[in-house]
C-alpha cells in the first residue's frame, strides 16, 4: 500500500486537445458571497469581476475559441441603484484595461444585448473594444450586457420581418441557420457548454435559443471562488459525456 496517495490533479483529467469550441457561463453568486463575508453585495461584484479576468484570460491561454459570461441582465436594472452603478463601473475599468492590453492579447470583443440604455461613455467603450478587436482570430469573449433571450428572439423576429418586408427576406425560405444570423450571437457556434456557478438550476433567460444542445454544469461554488481548477472540473465533466443532438 502507499503510503501516501496523491489525489491526480483534475487538470490531467482534461484532454486540451479536445476543448469545447463554446463555454457559456452564468456567474452567479457573487451576493451571497459577500453576505456570508459580512460585506456589501458590491464588494461580491468586484471580487466577481476579478475572478472574471482570471477565467477569461485563462480561457485565452488555453486556447478556447468562444467564452460567453452573463454580465447583466435586461431584469439586473431592478436592483439597488448602487448596486447596477457598481456593476457598471466595474466593466467600463474592464475595458479599459482590455483595451490597454488588446495588442498584446488578441482577444476579440463582443457585445450580446442592447447597449442603448447604457451611458454614452460606456457605449463608446464597448463599441471602441469591439472595433480594435474586430479582426483579431484568437479567443472571442462575449459579454452579455443587458441581455435577455427573449429580448434576443424577439428583436430577431423583428429585424427579419422588416427584412422581409424589404423584399430582402422569405418567410418560406427561413431556415434555423438563416434565423441564428439575426441573432446577437449570429456566426458564433451554440455553447457546447453552459457553467452556472451557486448550484441554481435554471437558465434565467440566458442563450434561450443557442442552449438547444448545450451541456450543463452547475456547481455550487460561488462565482467569486470560481478557479482554474473548477472550470478543468467543468471541462472534464463534459468530455465524460456522449452528445448524441437528439440521435442514438
Ligand atoms: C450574479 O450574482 C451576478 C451578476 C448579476 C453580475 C455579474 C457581474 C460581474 C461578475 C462583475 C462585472 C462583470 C465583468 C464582465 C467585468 P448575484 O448578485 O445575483 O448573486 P446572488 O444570487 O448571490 O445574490
Amino acid at each position: 500500500m502507499a503510503l501516501f496517495s496523491k489525489k491526480p490533479a483534475v487538470r490531467d483529467e482534461v484532454d486540451f486537445s479536445r476543448l469545447p469550441r463554446h463555454i457559456a457561463i452564468i456567474m452567479d453568486g457573487n451576493g451571497r458571497w459577500a453576505k456570508k463575508r459580512g460585506l456589501p453585495r458590491t464588494a461580491g461584484h468586484a471580487a466577481g469581476a476579478e475572478t472574471f479576468r482570471t477565467i477569461a484570460t485563462y480561457c485565452k491561454d488555453i486556447g478556447l475559441d468562444y467564452l460567453t459570461v452573463y454580465a447583466f441582465s435586461s431584469e439586473n436594472w431592478k436592483r439597488p441603484e448602487e448596486e447596477v452603478g457598481t456593476i457598471m463601473s466595474l466593466l467600463k475599468k474592464y475595458l479599459l484595461e482590455a483595451i490597454s492590453r488588446m495588442e498584446r492579447d488578441k482577444v476579440k470583443m463582443e457585445f450580446f444585448g442592447d447597449l442603448s440604455p447604457l451611458t454614452p461613455e460606456l457605449r463608446e467603450l464597448c463599441e471602441r473594444t469591439r472595433e480594435i478587436s474586430r479582426h483579431y482570430e484568437g479567443c472571442q469573449v462575449n459579454v452579455c450586457l443587458n441581455y435577455g433571450g427573449r429580448d434576443e428572439l424577439v428583436r430577431a423576429a423583428k429585424a427579419f420581418a422588416r427584412d422581409c418586408a424589404e423584399g430582402k427576406g422569405d418567410p418560406n425560405h427561413l431556415t434555423e441557420e438563416k434565423f441564428s444570423g439575426y441573432l446577437y450571437s449570429g456566426g458564433v457556434p451554440d455553447p457546447d457548454l453552459i457553467i452556472r456557478t451557486s448550484g441554481e438550476l435554471r437558465l434565467s433567460n440566458f442563450l434561450l435559443w443557442q442552449a438547444a444542445y448545450s451541456e450543463f454544469y452547475i456547481t455550487d461554488v460561488l462565482w467569486p471562488d470560481f478557479s482554474k481548477e473548477e472550470l478543468h472540473r467543468a471541462i472534464a465533466s463534459y468530455q465524460s459525456r456522449e452528445r448524441r443532438f437528439g440521435g442514438v
